[in-house]
Formats: C-alpha cells, structure tokens, sequence
C-alpha cells in the first residue's frame, strides 16, 4: 500500500468508526456488530501503526489507549471547579429558593433540575475542536492531567465539529461506570479470588488513575456532559448549554427538565426518587440550577460552591429487618465468607434475603449476633450490607457469634495469616467447593472458555470421580462422559470438542485460568508479556516479579507460593503434555537503529501527534535515554504544549536545548 493509499484508507476508516460510534452512544443505534466494530477498529489500528504519520490526535484508535503514564501532571483549570452545597430536606430547599428570590428581587426565574450522578467529576478543554486536556477535580484549583485514560470514554467525543465553535471551549462533566460493567468486573475479580470493589465511583476514580490507558479502556467508563465553559459565547440558558452540547455530540443525560415552581422541582424530586434506580448508573440526588446564566452571574458564587445551585440528596435506602443464621461459604482460594441470612425485607425496589459480613473482624465489629434486628443499606454495592443492630430489640442472653474453628465443608482446621481478616481453609486439594471453583473458574469464557461445561457439569464429574483437578479434564473420554447422566451423544461431543478447542487459547489466559491468587485477567496479561513462558515465570524471584509493572508485593508474593508447590508443577507439566500453550507467540521487537544513542531527553507536556509515552517509546527504540527530571546529565528537553514553566527554566539555566515535536521527528525520520 502507497503512503498515499494509506493515508486515505485511515481517514475513511476513522470516519466510519467514528460515524458508528456516534450511533450507539448518541442515538443509541446499533449499526453493526460489537464483532464488526472491533475488526474496523483493529485494521485502523494496524494501517496506523505500519503509517504513523497518518495517526490523528483524534484517531478513534486512541479509545483503546496504550498509554503508560508513570505520573499525571498537575494542570491549573482555567476556572475553578467548584461544588455543590447540599441539602437533604425540603425545608432547606425552600431556605435555598428563598435566598434565590431575595437576591432577584422583581425578577421571574426558573430551574433546571438534573440527577446528581455519583461519579468522579471531569474537565475537558477542546481546543480547534480537539480533545486535548482532561483533568480531574484534584482540588478545585488544579487536578492530574489524565488526557490519555479519558481518551477512553467512547461516549466522548475526540473531535467536535460545529459552525461558529469557539477556538477553545471547556466541558465539565461526570465519569462514571455503568452498574453492569461494575457488576461484571466484580464476578471477574471473585473468579480470580481477588478482593471485591467497593462501589462504581471509587472504581470510577481509580480507573481514571490508572498508569496503562489500554487497561482504562477495558474498563469501559462512560461519562454525562452538564457543563460549557467558554468566554465570550452567547448563551441564556443552562438549558441552552446542554442542548448545545448535545448538538456537539455530548453525551447529555436525557433526565433534566425544567421546573418553573418549587412545586415542580419537589415533583422533579419525588418522580425519580425510585425511577433512578432503573438508570445504567448510581444517582445520589438531584441537582437544582437557576436556568438563566444572567442571573447565575447575579447570584455569584462562593469560594466552595454556586449561590445559584443546590445538591438535594436522597437519604440513603435502609430497611431494617431479623438476621436469622450465618453461614460460611467456602470459595476456590478457600477464602471462608460469612453470609447473613435475613428474614426477607423489600429495599429499594428488590427483597433482599442476604447480606455479606465480609471476615470474623466485621462480624466483631458490628457485634452482630442470632436473631438480632439489623439495619440493611443498599449504596452502588452488589449484595446490601449490614451498617448497624438496633440492641434495644435483642434477645436477653444472646452470645456472640463464635466464629467456625474448622473448615465447613472438609471440616479441616481453618487458618488466618497474620495482618490479614479472611480465615482460610488451607485443604486446597481435598476440600471439594475448592476443587470445583478451580474448575468453573478454568473453564469460564475469559479463560479457556469451556462453554459446553456449566457448573453443573463440573459437579458431575467431580462427584462421579471422573475429574479432580483441571489437567483431569484432557483425560475425559467419549464413554467416560456419554455414561453420565443426561448426557447423549451431541452433548457429549459438546464437552469433547470445548475442551479440544481450548487447547488454542494463548497463554495469558492459561495463566488467568489457572487462578494464581491476585493473578487476575490483567495482571495474566502483564506477566505473560514480560516471562512470555510459564517457565520463565516459574523461576522468576520477588525482584524479577516487583520489577514488572502494576506488580507489587502481594501479588509476587502469591505468584511465588504457587510455584513452591510441587502440586501446582506437576499439574502444569500434565497440561503442558495435553498441548496447552504456555508461551506467547510475539517476536521480539527489536530497536529501530541507534542514531539517538548516548542521549538523554526529558519529555514534558502534551504533543501533537504523538502521546507523551509514545514519544518516550520512540527515544527508547532509536537508542536514547528518558530521564525523569532536568539536569546537567540532560541532552534535550522535548517541549509539548503546557510543559510547565520552571522545566523550561531550568532547561534554559543549565544550557540544555529545547526542541519541539517536529523537531524530534526530523531527527529520527
Ligand atoms: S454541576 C459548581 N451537575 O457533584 C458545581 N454537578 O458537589 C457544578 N455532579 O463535583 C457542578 N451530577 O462531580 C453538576 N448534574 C450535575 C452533577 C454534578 C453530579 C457532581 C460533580 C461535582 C459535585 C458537586
């Protein structure tokens, strides 16, 4: 293919993926396939790498990230990012109305009421129509730069095109994960026996953390626009702003309304107070803006927060209801999990029959005991917890729970290590739910993806003697399991063909199957491409395993006691002789040629055509060496847009020569 042909190709590519993505989220119109948008994605991906010059900044391509950034910048908003206060009662929202009218006197004014979203506020500046800083709130005067991890955000657009747009404009909005994505990424972490997220906006903020963009992009964020900031353009209404917004390609929550009277707005409050629960996100309030930007002016604001708008949260939902029994569910790591039993109580729209008590410490600590009245909340969480006892309403001479000595399944003493809450039940080869999670957790779809096996398939086989640990599965023959019961012969070649096929899978995820503690579907990934064999990884030591990154000591630690066990060895050798890949298919990648060797850059702000990793990627492949801060050692200080003003000081006193992007792509070219 011709440069020329090249270029064309990515443009048509871009704007087509572009157009689809535009579909979904904005018109909520599938066009094609999820399978048919990653192929146009993945061939936009390929054609861009062979033709890198052709790589736009608002390439769709950049949603699926790639970008490791070691630290986020600091960046100063261009005006402060301010909250909310917040009320929780009518009254207090009467008070608010009145202050309003008293500060309007003779004037008519009206509300525009949104749901206050529970996510991690954002800030956008586009500039030329460009996507080209994303921050986080930080602390209302300056937040991290995480321009890279927001480039995710499918729903967000890389580019606006609109007649008359301001040159630059800034956007405020509300990250957040969708309840679906939150509940699938628990199942996935309990598969992998790590620890469960607390809720979706603490997710929401540690993913927008993230060091390696492509991991934030399987996160799947999404995000609501409520806000445009701009000098100089001409709008009267909040309600305008966000019906502009839309017209950019925003994604505007559809649930604002207008409210001419506090009568409606309470009406606005008491409609979604049970509606929002059927909302792809977690809602905690509404928020009441005055409509009109000439009288938000008016009203001004304080240090912390708008005079002209106001948060009113909903109470949290509790119920109260008897705790009858607990019982300990013993998982595949052996982690022993108490669950509370409930006398059934209606919450926030579902019964709610269990509760999670988490470890012996929660129990102690709510002091929590048989028959007892308890206090049951639902936040963004996935089973409701526990928050308290009504003691007035317990039964004289109720002991406290004694926590199970022994394991209750197996019956084998269990153990809890120092510093940590869960009690263990360390009998991992003979204690069958452990046995028989290993197996659902090896067979699941984002392992090796077995799916003519189900749970129940896997209980038969246990139970039947025919399959103990995973490697047993290979050994399964056609008479083996056409004798079990309800098997006939499609079904039975169903089993064999599943677990043939999965002798395909790539090695990252025979590794994610074989649930290493902590080892879940990333951290496989990351491991895989460093040892890039199982026997690499099996020699590797702490340091070799600390050194890879987003590997720390917890999860080197648990990598490390998997090998020592020559139970674990053996298994893997049977698996090795069945024809399971456990090394990665990659060539190396070899450097480019050395014309930057013995140099050393520094590389700050934000570039045109290229991240700022990438940039580092590109003196690393030609030979050069990125230092992390300025000094006499420096041979280049690489300057995008933002750099900050002391780097390019110190650059300057110590004689160090400054150069542009373009600079630095003529002197590889
Ligand atoms: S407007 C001056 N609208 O609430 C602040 N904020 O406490 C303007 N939030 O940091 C914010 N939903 O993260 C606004 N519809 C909404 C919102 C919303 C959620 C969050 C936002 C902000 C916090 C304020």
């Amino acid at each position: 293919m011709t440069a020329e042909e090249a270029k064309k190709a990515i443009e048509q590519l871009s704007e087509k993926i572009t157009y689809y993505n535009h579909k979904y989220y904005q018109e909520s119109i599938s066009e094609i396939s999820d399978y048919e948008f990653d192929q146009l994605l993945e061939k936009l991906i390929k054609l861009e790498e062979q033709f890198p010059e052709y790589r736009y900044p608002d390439s769709p391509s950049q949603r699926v990230g790639g970008t490791i950034t070691k630290e986020f910048e600091t960046v100063y908003h261009t005006y402060p990012m301010l909250s909310l206060s917040n009320t929780y009662s009518e009254e207090d929202l009467t008070e608010f109305d009145q202050r309003v009218a008293k500060a309007l006197p003779d004037q008519e004014y009206e509300y525009l009421c949104e749901l206050k979203f529970d996510g991690v506020a954002i800030s956008l500046r586009y500039e030329n129509g460009l996507l080209n800083l994303a921050a986080t709130r930080g602390d209302g005067v300056r937040g991290d730069d995480i321009t890279a991890n927001a480039r995710t955000i499918r729903s967000l657009p890389l580019r606006v095109k609109a007649d008359n747009l301001p040159s630059t404009f800034e956007v405020r909005g509300e990250a957040f994960m969708p309840r679906l994505v939150f509940d699938e990424l628990n199942r996935e972490r309990k598969a992998a026996g790590e620890a469960l997220l607390a809720n979706p906006r603490n997710t929401t903020s540690g993913t927008l953390k993230m060091q390696d963009s492509s991991q934030v992009a399987q996160r799947k964020l999404d995000c609501y626009i409520y806000s445009l900031a701009s000098e100089g353009m001409n709008i009267q209404t909040h309600e305008g702003a966000i019906k502009l917004l839309e017209r950019w390609g925003f994604q505007v929550s559809p649930t604002y309304q207008k409210c001419r009277t506090l009568e409606e707005v309470f009406a606005y409050i008491n409609t979604w107070e049970e509606k929002r629960l059927t909302l792809p996100l977690d809602t905690d309030g509404i928020v009441i803006k005055v409509n009109s930007t000439q009288q938000q002016k008016i009203l001004g604001s304080t240090a912390k927060s708008p005079r002209w708008a106001i948060a009113y949260k909903y109470k949290t939902q509790s119920a109260s209801t008897i705790l009858h029994n607990i019982t300990y569910q013993v998982g595949r790591t052996g982690a022993v999990t108490p669950v509370a039993n409930l006398e059934p109580v209606l919450l926030a729209g579902t019964v709610v029959k269990r509760a999670s008590l988490h470890n012996a410490n929660e129990i102690a600590r709510l002091d929590v005991r048989f028959e007892d009245t308890v206090f049951v909340e639902k936040g963004g969480e996935i089973i409701p917890k526990i928050t308290g006892v009504d003691v007035s309403k317990r039964l004289p001479l109720s002991p406290p729970v004694q926590f199970p000595t022994h394991c209750p399944e197996c019956n084998t003493a269990l153990v809890r290590r120092e510093g940590e809450a869960v009690h263990f039940c360390p009998n991992q080869q003979g204690c069958p739910p452990q046995i028989k999670g290993r197996i659902e957790h090896f067979i699941q779809r984002n392992a090796m993806n077995i799916d003519s096996i189900g749970k129940e398939t896997v209980a038969q086989l246990y139970e039947n003697g025919l399959v103990k640990n995973v490697a047993d599965l290979y050994q399964l023959s056609y008479d083996k399991i056409f004798a079990l019961e309800g098997f006939k012969e499609q079904a039975t070649r169903n089993v064999l063909e599943g677990v043939e096929t999965s002798k395909q899978i790539p090695f990252n995820r025979v590794l994610f199957a074989l649930g290493i503690r902590y080892v879940g579907r990333s951290v496989a990934e990351k491991l895989a491409d460093h040892f890039k064999n199982i026997d690499a990884l099996a020699e590797a030591t702490h340091e070799e395993l600390i050194e890879v990154p987003e590997i720390g000591e917890r999860i080197a630690q648990s990598v490390l006691e998997f090998f020592a066990d020559p139970a674990n060895h053996q298994l893997i050798n049977e698996l090795k002789e069945a024809g399971l890949q456990f090394s990665l298919q990659i060539p190396e990648q070899t450097p480019e040629n050395q014309i930057l060797s013995g140099k050393a850059f520094v590389v700050s702000g934000v570039f045109e055509q290229f991240s700022r990793e990438e940039i580092k990627d590109k003196i690393k492949m030609h030979g050069g060496k990125v230092l992390s801060s300025v000094s006499g050692k420096l041979d280049y200080l690489l300057a995008g847009t933002n750099m900050g003003p002391a780097k390019r000081k110190k650059a300057e006193s110590l004689g160090v020569e400054i150069i542009s992007e373009q600079d630095f792509l003529a002197m590889i070219a």
